[in-house]
């Protein structure tokens, strides 16, 4: 907590001054800080928490007050304090339900603005949010990244059997693309996606392979075809070590899935391809199982992907799932918004209790 002995000492950083005001949930004090210079997004002792931190842990309507005038200024939010709780979490556990509200809200509009975005294949807006800036400079990096190095290497004290994928750049070095903890994921999705599934003349496609955790539970019921599109160099040459180019029924398509991916017949938006990706004109086929998850693609990428799905889908009782780490209320809005844009034979199956123990998309259905 910011303590401040005299607040008309004129050597008062102005930011400090800015702390204070937000934590008391004065919005006239917030204002005056500004005045003197305050920059609305700094951090407290560089610990993490900002002003929307010290407004969320005020109690009641003034504290609400206060967050809502902070995002009206364009505070930055989604950002975790040393603790690592975002906003939302300080304003619950100091019991501003409304408070936690409005800041969830809030999380929403914005993923909300960046979908929208993405589904019209727009640009992002140029925002000068900071922390929005951040996330969406993360976008569009695809590409680089299926240039750029990685490496497969056993986590320091981990079993001799356990391998991480990582970014192997000087900027990214160690930056987990797919690592062990998320191996219960894989193997929960893999059960989900296969149960009551014809096994015989079964059809799957995995789109990024990774350590090939998933592929692995896949391939357990013998697919009789699996393909996995996989567009890293490094990746490819770990699989063919592996021996996954020759096991009965694998199809390795190599290359980025927007490769592969090109047109959506009948539709005039067609958001897949990026500039300077060369077409590869072969028809994948169609699957009773789709799998997606890849690494730095961002909305544009998701959405992207998730147009082809409904003709990718074999037919009835086929069906898509695809990683996705943000907040379970995140998940389910993102599903929510996709629905009124898949054809209507494409069902999303109800399961949101399930993204709630889950970390990751849910099925989505073809009826
Ligand atoms: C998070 S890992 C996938 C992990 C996998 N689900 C598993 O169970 O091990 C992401 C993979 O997607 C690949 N990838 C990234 N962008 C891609 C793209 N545009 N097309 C195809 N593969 C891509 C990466 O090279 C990486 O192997």
């Amino acid at each position: 907590m910011p303590y401040i002995q005299d607040l008309d000492d004129p050597d008062l950083d102005p930011n400090m001054l800015l702390f204070h005001h937000a934590q008391l949930g004065s919005i006239c004090g917030m204002e005056d800080a500004l005045k003197k210079g305050a920059n609305i997004n700094s951090c407290f002792n560089l610990v993490g928490s900002s002003a929307l931190h010290f407004a969320a842990s005020c109690t009641g309507r003034v504290g609400t007050d206060a967050v809502r005038w902070l995002l009206e200024k364009g505070i930055g939010w989604y950002k975790t304090d040393e603790n690592g709780l975002t906003e939302a979490e300080v304003a619950k556990a100091h019991g501003n339900e409304e408070s936690s509200m409005v800041l969830r809200e809030c999380y929403v509009h914005s993923e909300y603005l960046v979908y929208y975005k993405a589904l019209g294949g727009d640009d992002h807006p140029n925002n000068s949010n900071p922390f929005q800036k951040m996330r969406m400079d993360h976008e569009g990096d695809n590409k680089h990244f299926c240039r750029s190095s990685v490496a497969y290497t056993r986590p320091l004290g981990a079993p001799d059997d356990e391998v991480a994928m990582i970014c192997a750049t000087r900027e990214q070095h160690g930056t987990g693309v797919m690592m062990e903890w998320e191996r219960p994921i894989m193997h929960e999705t893999a059960r989900r996606l296969l149960d009551g599934m014809p096994r015989s003349g079964l059809r799957v496609l995995n789109v990024g392979f990774g350590i090939g955790m998933i592929d692995t539970y896949l391939q357990e019921v013998h697919p009789a075809e699996h393909v996995i599109i996989e567009a890293h160099p490094q990746c490819l040459a770990w699989m063919r070590s592996k021996g996954w180019y020759d096991r009965p029924g694998v199809r390795i398509l190599e290359g980025r899935w927007q490769e592969f991916l090109m047109a959506i017949p009948g539709s005039n938006a067609n958001p897949t391809n990026d500039i300077g990706d060369v077409p590869r004109p072969i028809d994948i086929g169609k699957f009773d199982i789709v799998y997606f998850d890849t690494f730095a693609e961002g909305y544009h990428g998701h959405f992207a992907f998730i147009r082809h799905v409904p003709r990718l889908l074999r037919g009835p009782g086929s069906r898509f799932s695809f990683f996705d780490c943000r907040p379970h209320w995140v998940c389910c809005r993102y599903l929510m918004t996709l629905l009124p844009w898949l054809p209507p034979h494409v069902l999303i199956s109800p399961g949101f209790s399930s993204i709630e123990k889950l970390p990751h998309g849910t099925t989505m259905t073809w009826a």
